[in-house]
């Protein structure tokens, strides 16, 4: 077996929130996450609002410690590095952020960007730096004329196309990419996915995509680790995911995806609001909404166990789940979700059942 690029073994991430004047509450944003990335593939992390997907990211990129837990690059233990090999990580695994405006100087002319950090860390010298940096430009679909400008002077698209080629500047093995689609147009977004698929192709640089855009996710991933309130619940090859969901949450995620192609309408199938990761259950944390929830559900958390090939699902009725066709029976009705029907059911001026119709 060879050893992985990025393995991060069993995460643990605490956060303290104030309650009230007098006590504050401790929280594991991320409990206990291991995942494991290979060169030149493609890692998904997906999962509601909260769950503590970019906590995992910052801590991928070193940006803050686990507070247990340990994250190897090549095998080695980068809990231990010091000032210099911290510095090596860090150009080594690079990051694309959601927001193309706030992480970009807006003081600082794009070929100030590209190059500051290539000279910083030696990559080329002073004379080689302009061309490169010029390639990088033409690289992601901008020219070498575009290096002049400032961030502002260019749109939403093409400021996240600026922030891959910085990512790519210092010729990382791993991008990791914190929701990079998510802020912009939606005809941009197809135009910056395909890009960054273009890019590992020819680059051969490893992602950790984070995304709530399960469409996004079977196009670009290999394999896909589903997180529910800090906690992985299903992991998979992107394939396995989506044909043999084998997690309630995640077969509610893909039932209420509109594109992902395994439904033929919008389903609705969780209620709009978010787990509360601060709440304590000795149980599984997705009881209160599952539908399939047993006793036993309430008294133990489901460890995450192999169902599969590579396959791995925290649900003690893994095996035994219905097949996917009949969650349509699965709708777990809120007052949020009863709500949201009543809306669309006077918009639409349709008969209640058909909200929830294939
Ligand atoms: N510095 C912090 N101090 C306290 N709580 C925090 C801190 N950072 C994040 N959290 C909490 O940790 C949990 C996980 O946050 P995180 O940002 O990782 O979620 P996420 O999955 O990335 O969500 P989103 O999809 O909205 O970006 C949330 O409940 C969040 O409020
Ligand atoms: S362990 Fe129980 S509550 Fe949790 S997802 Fe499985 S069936 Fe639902
Ligand atoms: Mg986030």
């Amino acid at each position: 077996m060879t050893t992985p690029l990025l393995l991060a073994q069993n995460l643990v991430k605490t956060y303290t929130v104030q309650r009230d004047w007098r006590s504050s509450l401790h929280f594991n944003a991320v409990d206990d996450v291991s995942l494991s990335l290979e060169r030149r593939e493609t890692l998904a992390i997906v999962g509601e609002s909260g769950c503590g997907k970019s906590t995992v990211g910052s801590m991928l990129l070193q940006l803050q410690r686990p507070d247990k837990g340990r994250i190897l690059i090549d095998g080695e233990d980068t809990m231990s590095l010091d000032r210099e090999g911290l510095r090596r990580f860090r150009r080594r695994v690079q990051v694309v952020f959601q927001d193309p405006y706030g992480s970009l100087d807006p003081r600082e002319r794009v070929r100030d960007v590209l190059i500051r950090p290539m000279l910083l860390h030696k990559i080329c010298t002073k004379e080689q730096a302009f061309a490169r940096a010029s390639s990088l430009m033409e690289s992601v679909g901008l020219s070498a004329a575009q290096l002049n400008l400032f961030p502002h002077q260019f749109s939403g698209g093409q400021r996240q196309r600026i922030a891959i080629a910085r990512a790519l500047c210092l010729e990382p093995d791993v991008i990791v990419c914190d929701e990079p689609v998510s802020a912009l147009d939606v005809s941009v977004q197809a135009q910056v996915v395909n890009l960054l698929q273009d890019l590992q192709r020819t680059v051969g640089v490893a992602l950790v995509f984070i995304s709530h855009d399960l469409a996004v996710v079977k196009h670009l991933a290999k394999n896909v680790a589903v997180m529910y309130s800090g906690r992985i619940v299903e992991q998979a090859p992107t394939s396995t995911l989506f044909d043999h969901p084998s997690h309630p949450y995640t077969r509610a995620l893909l039932a209420a995806a509109p594109s992902v192609g395994a439904q033929k309408k919008k389903q609705l199938l969780l209620s709009d609001d978010a787990p509360d990761p601060t709440a304590r259950s000795a149980g599984c944390k997705f009881a209160g909404r599952c539908s399939y929830v047993v006793d036993q559900c309430h008294r133990e958390a489901p460890p995450l166990a192999t169902v599969g090939k590579d396959h791995l699902s925290a649900c003690f009725l893994a095996k035994s789940l219905p097949s996917t066709k009949s969650d349509r029976e699965s709708v777990v009705e809120t007052p949020a979700l009863r709500r949201l029907a009543a809306f669309r059911r006077a918009r639409d001026n349709q008969p209640l059942n058909a909200e929830y119709e294939k």
